[in-house]
């Protein structure tokens, strides 16, 4: 399968999306650039094989909560953001365990409460305490019940 990644800068506006030529009916084409929502993705996707999110995601990683249901026609309910994270925490022990640091994983998800009250407070706390190289799963499971539930002195703070 020959596929064919298309580095955008920003998003095109729909009628220059590739119009199936018939030399281009063998590669898969991915779209990609400047995509900032799952409506947008779906519209592409009219026209294209896949759509990748870039730096969406990354300041934002709650938004792949409804891919499987938006996207995919999956008939499942998005996990809550709570529930996310606490499927992470296994994953998160096991790689401390194997040698690595809290701090690989949880820049990732800094933005996952982004836009929520408290989301700063979350990223605050996890970006000040997962520095400590010892730093353990506990410091997830605080930064998770500070933005669920307003734990502890970081609570004062407005959204992400
Ligand atoms: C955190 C992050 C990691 C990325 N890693 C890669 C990578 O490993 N290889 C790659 O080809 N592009 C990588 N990219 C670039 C994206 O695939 C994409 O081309 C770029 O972010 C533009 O799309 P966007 O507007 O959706 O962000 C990365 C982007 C981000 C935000």
């Amino acid at each position: 399968m020959r596929v064919c990644r298309i580095f955008l800068r920003t998003t095109p506006p729909r009628e220059c999306v590739l119009r199936r030529q018939q030399p281009l009916q063998e590669l898969t084409i991915v779209i990609n650039g400047g995509i900032e929502t799952l409506d947008e993705a779906s519209g592409h996707l009219e026209h294209v094989d896949g759509v990748m999110l870039g730096r969406a995601a990354y300041q934002n990683p709650f938004i792949l909560a409804d891919v499987d249901s938006w996207i995919f026609g999956e008939n499942s309910t998005p996990p809550s953001r709570e529930e996310a994270l606490s499927k992470l925490i296994p994953y998160a022990e096991r790689h401390i365990q194997n040698g690595g640091r809290l701090s690989n994983i949880t820049k990732h998800i800094l933005g996952i409460y982004h836009g929520q009250p408290r989301g700063r407070a979350f990223r605050r706390l996890l970006s000040e305490r997962v520095t400590d190289p010892s730093a353990t799963v506990d410091v997830l499971r605080d930064a998770i019940a500070l933005a669920e539930h307003g734990l502890g002195r970081e609570d004062q703070s407005d959204a992400a």
